[in-house]
């Protein structure tokens, strides 16, 4: 096989087998023959990986470095021209049946008027916009218009706070907010521009704010600072060209929760990143050029950004974007829009599959899901029961079903089954995409690899095209992070286990991050707002199995001396947790108990909590290093069950 033929689609277990060990073999003559099959570059590559990870903490690694190209011609102008009328962009609105499409030449049009508006505005190559909306097709227009002139976009989950839109703002050093007037989702209302303005007030970094027109609301808009969208596209260029950029130039930063601290900013890269979002989504989900593509998460969240917006249309296929929810108006929404769209592909989180589960067939049977031929999954472990009913009731038994592992951090899905190849086990991601090499580390910190059957913490062993190359700002903790527990490998904060067949099935994070209904949230967070109240003298906040949700949250509160728990606190406390991380973030359960289990050395042994939340006192294990084992009996018997 020479260098530039395509790559034939895997279709079977030898096909995958075949494609991951060229991938092991030889991971730069793989890489570069895919990048250049798929995707449009003004200058090809000729370089493949430079630097690995025992050399990240002298920099970062590259992929590809001597290329140039602007990934939006990529994702319009190559199907602009060739198939213009094609509809990209399939919006569903709120309300069923408010539907748009958008064609690849008419959303080129509007990403050259909102790009050069952005120019005019001063944003130049490098800067940074972020961008703070619902899913409107616009929300994809910002997106893509930062990228054709080489701005760096970060895009902000509808359902953070002020406070959490300003942190954002701050450390990236924002230069333009790209918003809309209202939200909408469930019928109701989401105040985005407002709280733009609460977020904005004092920070004079921000020269413009691009207000997008979703509803006729009243909308308050600040002199000088604040312009419709409407009125700088309509004066504005339909054919703004395309700047050109270095591989490695930044696309966007996202940020994300961990153990520590306040969201990291984690970058990726232009070349690598459309790389792999482009081959990872034409090869997981066996895309055919006509197919209606349905990702129903939100541009918040990196499932957004390489599985509606990037992967999608960079393969030049229809994607929808879904302004509503699972349950909006009823549970039934999922399949009545795959009748009415014809959908091919449908990709969602097992929360969402849990919620409608719960409300049985009936909602499903009534809609006609035959065009359905893939039914992927991502966001968190997906149980068994869920997987079966999502295989046998929407998928009526004949559908693939793609249980799809990855991060923000690895940009692209990493385990999983190939659609139509891979054989399944309800509940397993199954195995590496080729380019993917997984391992276990044993979980006693001993560093040690462990080979065959087992359970242990995944790291991956060699680089990859789609991978984050640093945090904004703050290599160090970039290394920090994912470099420095294991030596050499890339840290993913999973546990995971390994059958006879080699199969993976996802634990749940080993770190103090937790997963609620697949948002990332870090327990840091949710203490240091819980710690904001003057009630409270110490906070302990560990995830517990929920049978939606996947996990809930709970809240361990120290009063300070001569507080009281009152039963107006813990709404309190609550409200403290929305105004600074968001709606998304909810205490499910408060316990308040007289002291934390601690060691002598003052570290709190976590692990007590968490078994104690989790409904299982019995499994604590060993207390005797406690300070004061005594604590342990008052916080098991005040559990909230
Ligand atoms: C964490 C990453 C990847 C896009 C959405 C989440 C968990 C993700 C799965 C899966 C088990 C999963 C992991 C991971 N996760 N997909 N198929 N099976 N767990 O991205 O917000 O960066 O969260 O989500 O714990 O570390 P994210």
């Amino acid at each position: 096989m020479t260098e530039n033929q395509p790559q034939a689609p895997i279709t079977s277990m030898d096909g995958w087998r075949d494609q991951w060990m060229a991938a092991r073999q030889n991971p730069d003559a793989f890489w570069l023959a895919r990048t250049r099959e798929l995707i449009q570059w003004r200058t090809e590559p000729t370089q493949g990986l430079h630097g690995d990870f025992s050399t990240i903490k002298d920099g970062p690694l590259t992929w590809f470095a001597d290329g140039k190209l602007n990934i939006t011609e990529s994702c319009l102008d190559r199907h602009a021209a060739a198939t213009p009328d094609k509809t990209a962009i399939l919006w569903e609105g709120d309300e069923p049946g408010d539907v748009q499409h958008i064609s690849f030449a008419q959303l080129l049009e509007k990403v050259c008027r909102l790009a050069d508006a952005l120019g005019k505005l001063g944003i130049q190559k490098g800067d940074r916009v972020i961008i703070y909306m619902g899913m409107v097709p616009e929300a994809a227009v910002a997106m893509l218009a930062c990228a054709r002139i080489g701005a760096i976009h970060s895009v902000v989950f509808g359902g953070f706070s002020a406070e959490a839109l300003r942190d954002r703002v701050r450390d990236c050093g924002a230069e333009v907010v790209i918003t809309q007037n209202v939200g909408r989702r469930g019928g109701r209302n989401i105040p985005l521009k407002a709280v733009t303005d609460e977020a904005l007030e004092g920070e004079r970094g921000v020269k413009g704010v691009i207000v997008f027109k979703r509803t006729d609301d009243e909308t308050p808009m600040v002199e000088g600072r604040d312009h419709w969208w409407h009125d700088v596209c309509a004066n504005a260029s339909p054919n703004t060209p395309a700047t050109e950029c270095d591989a490695e130039d930044a696309l966007f930063i996202l940020y994300t929760s961990g153990s520590t601290g306040k969201p990291k900013g984690v970058v990726h890269t232009c070349g690598g990143y459309i790389t792999y979002a482009t081959y990872t989504h034409k090869t997981v989900f066996g895309i055919q050029p006509d197919d209606v593509y349905a990702c129903v998460a939100d541009v918040g969240w990196i499932t957004g950004h390489s599985y509606i917006v990037y992967g999608p249309l960079s393969n030049g296929v229809t994607t929808l974007m879904f302004e509503s929810t699972p349950m909006y108006p009823d549970a039934g929404r999922y399949w009545d829009m795959v009748q009415r769209h014809k959908i091919n592909v449908f990709y969602t989180a097992p929360t969402a599959i849990r919620a409608i589960a719960a409300h049985g067939d009936d909602f499903v049977t009534k809609y006609d899901r035959s065009t359905l031929r893939v039914l992927g999954t991502v966001g968190e472990p997906i149980n068994p029961e869920a997987w079966q009913w999502y295989h046998d009731s929407p998928g009526e038994g004949r559908c693939a079903v793609v249980d799809t592992w990855w991060q923000t951090e690895t940009g692209g899905i990493c385990i999983t089954p190939i659609a139509g190849a891979t054989p399944t086990k309800p509940g397993s991601a199954t195995l590496p995409m080729p380019g993917i090499n997984p391992v276990l580390m044993q979980a006693d910190g001993s560093g040690k690899v462990m080979w065959g059957p087992g359970e242990g913490h995944l790291c991956i062993e060699y680089p990859w095209p789609g991978q984050a190359r640093t945090v904004w700002n703050d290599h160090p903790r970039f290394v920090a992070t994912y470099f420095q527990t294991y030596p050499n490998y890339y840290f993913t904060g999973d546990g995971c286990k390994r059958d006879d067949d080699g199969y993976h099935w996802i634990t749940g994070r080993v770190d103090d991050v937790l997963n609620v209904s697949g948002h990332r949230m870090g327990t840091a967070e949710f203490e240091s707002a819980l710690l904001i109240r003057d009630e409270v003298a110490e906070a302990a906040v560990v995830g517990y199995p929920h049978p939606i949700k996947g996990q809930g949250v709970y809240a361990y509160i120290v009063l300070q001396p001569g507080q009281e728990a009152t039963d107006e606190l813990p709404k309190l406390l609550q409200q403290e947790v929305r105004t600074n991380i968001g709606v998304v973030a909810k205490v499910d359960k408060f316990q308040f108990i007289p002291g934390l289990p601690k060691t002598r050395s003052g570290k709190v042994m976590r692990r007590i909590l968490r078994k104690i939340a989790e409904g299982q006192p019995d499994a604590i294990g060993d207390t005797s290093t406690l300070a004061d084992p005594s604590v342990v009996e008052t916080i098991k018997a005040g559990y909230q069950g």
